[in-house]
C-alpha cells in the first residue's frame, strides 16, 4: 500500500486513543480546562460512569463565540506562551483534549465570556462539526460529552462496567478537588451527590475528602530544600490502608500519579507500616517550572523532576521528621468537617 496522509478525523481518533483512555480521562481534561479558566465553582455530573454522559459546568472566563471553532481544532490552544515548553503554568498546553473528545464522542460546548451578550454553542460528533450558534447559557462554560467512544468502537470494547468507570471518574474528580481547595466542587454521579464542597482551606478540603477518621488523625507537614517546597498532611502509621487510594500528590497544582513520589512515600513509612499496607497522605510540592518536565505523559499524569534525588530525600526526610514528632491538626484547625454521602465502599476496601 502506498504511503498516504491520514484524514484529520482519523488523526484525531488516534490521538483520542492516547489522550482519552476512558471516561475518567475525559473528566480530567474537562475539569482541568475549567480550572485553567479561573473558575471559582465547578460542577461535574456523570451518568452511566461517564460513558453515557459527562457534564461539566464552570463559571470561568468562557470562550468567545468566534473562538469556539478553534477550541475544538487540534493543536489550537490559548495557553502555551513558552514554545520551548519550559514555563508551563496551566494544566493544559497542547490543544489536544477537546478535539480528541470530539473525535470519539458527541461533544457540546456552550460558553459565555463576561461581556458577551449571550452564550454560543458548538457541537462536534465523531469529528463532524456543527457550526457555532447562539444558545442560552450563563457566564462560563458547559461541556457535555455523550456516548463516549461511540465513534471509536475499538476503544469502547475495552471499557469496564459503568460502575467501575464511575469509580475511576469519581476518583479523578476527588484528586482534582484536592488540587484546588480554593475552588468549590460539586460531584454528582447517577443523580447522587457525592460531594458538594465550598471553597475552603487546604486542610479542610483534605478532611472533607479523606473522611473523618483520617481528618482527626492526620498531621501537617512542611519542608523546603533549595527552591522546592513540600507541604501537606500525612497520617500516622496506625492509619494505614489496604490500598493506596488515600494518597494524593499535587505538583505545581497538577494532580500526578508519580512513581518517584509514591516510592518516596513507601520508603518513608517502610519501617512503621506492615508490608502490603499503605500510608495515608496528601502531599503538595511547589517548585520552579524549569525544575520540572510536565510533557512526558499523554494524559499529563506523569512528570519528571530535574533533581530526582533532591525531591526524594526532601519527601522522605520531612515525613520521617513528622512521624518522629507528631503534631495533630485536631478539630480546631480543621473547622467543621462537612459530612459526605459517599457510595458504600466496595468490598476491596476504601474507595479512595
Ligand atoms: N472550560 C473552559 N473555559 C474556558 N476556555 C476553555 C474551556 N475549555 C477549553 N477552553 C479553551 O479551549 C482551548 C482548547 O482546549 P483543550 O483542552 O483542547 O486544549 P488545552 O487545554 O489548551 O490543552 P490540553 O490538550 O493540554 O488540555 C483551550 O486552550 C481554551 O482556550
Ligand atoms: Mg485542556
Amino acid at each position: 500500500m502506498p504511503i498516504r496522509r491520514l484524514a484529520e478525523t482519523t488523526i484525531n481518533r488516534i490521538a483520542a486513543g492516547e489522550v482519552i483512555e476512558r471516561p475518567a480521562a475525559a473528566v480530567k481534561e474537562l475539569v482541568e480546562n475549567a480550572l485553567d479558566a479561573g473558575s471559582t465553582r465547578i460542577e461535574v455530573i456523570l451518568a452511566g460512569g461517564g460513558i453515557e454522559r459527562i457534564e461539566i459546568i464552570d463559571d470561568g472566563c468562557g470562550i468567545p463565540a468566534e473562538e469556539l471553532p478553534l477550541a475544538i481544532e487540534r493543536h489550537a490552544t490559548s495557553k502555551l506562551q513558552d514554545e520551548a515548553l519550559v514555563q508551563i503554568s496551566t494544566l493544559g498546553f497542547r490543544g489536544e483534549a477537546l478535539p480528541s473528545i470530539g473525535a470519539a464522542a458527541k461533544l457540546t460546548l456552550i460558553s459565555r465570556p463576561a461581556g458577551q451578550d449571550g452564550a454560543w454553542r458548538i457541537d462536534v460528533a465523531g469529528g463532524a462539526i456543527t457550526a457555532a450558534r447562539p444558545a442560552a447559557g450563563l457566564k462560563g462554560t458547559r461541556a457535555i460529552v455523550e456516548d463516549l467512544f461511540y465513534a471509536t468502537p475499538a476503544r469502547r470494547k475495552f471499557l469496564r462496567s459503568p460502575r467501575a468507570e464511575a469509580e475511576a471518574a469519581e476518583r479523578t474528580v476527588w484528586r482534582l478537588a484536592l488540587c484546588a481547595p480554593h475552588v468549590a466542587f460539586r460531584l454528582v454521579s447517577d443523580e447522587r451527590v457525592l460531594f458538594d464542597l465550598p471553597a475552603q482551606p487546604e486542610a479542610a478540603r483534605v478532611a472533607a475528602l479523606f473522611g473523618r477518621e483520617a481528618a482527626a488523625n492526620m498531621m501537617p507537614l512542611e519542608a523546603q530544600r533549595d527552591e522546592v517546597k513540600l507541604s501537606g498532611l500525612i497520617g500516622p502509621a496506625s492509619l494505614n490502608r489496604a490500598t493506596t487510594q488515600l494518597q494524593s500528590f499535587v505538583v505545581n497544582g497538577r494532580p500526578v500519579q508519580d512513581s518517584l513520589l509514591k516510592l518516596a512515600l513507601r520508603l518513608a513509612y517502610r519501617d512503621v507500616i506492615p508490608a502490603g499496607r499503605h500510608a495515608v497522605a496528601a502531599l503538595r510540592l511547589e517548585l520552579p517550572d524549569e525544575a520540572l518536565d510536565v510533557n512526558v505523559h499523554p494524559a499529563k499524569s506523569g512528570l519528571r523532576f530535574a533533581d530526582q534525588n533532591g525531591v526524594r530525600s526532601l519527601v522522605i526526610g520531612a515525613i520521617n521528621r513528622a512521624l518522629a514528632q507528631p503534631v495533630r491538626l485536631g478539630k480546631v484547625a480543621l473547622g467543621a468537617v462537612p459530612s459526605l454521602t459517599l457510595r458504600p465502599p466496595p468490598s476491596a476496601g476504601p474507595r479512595y
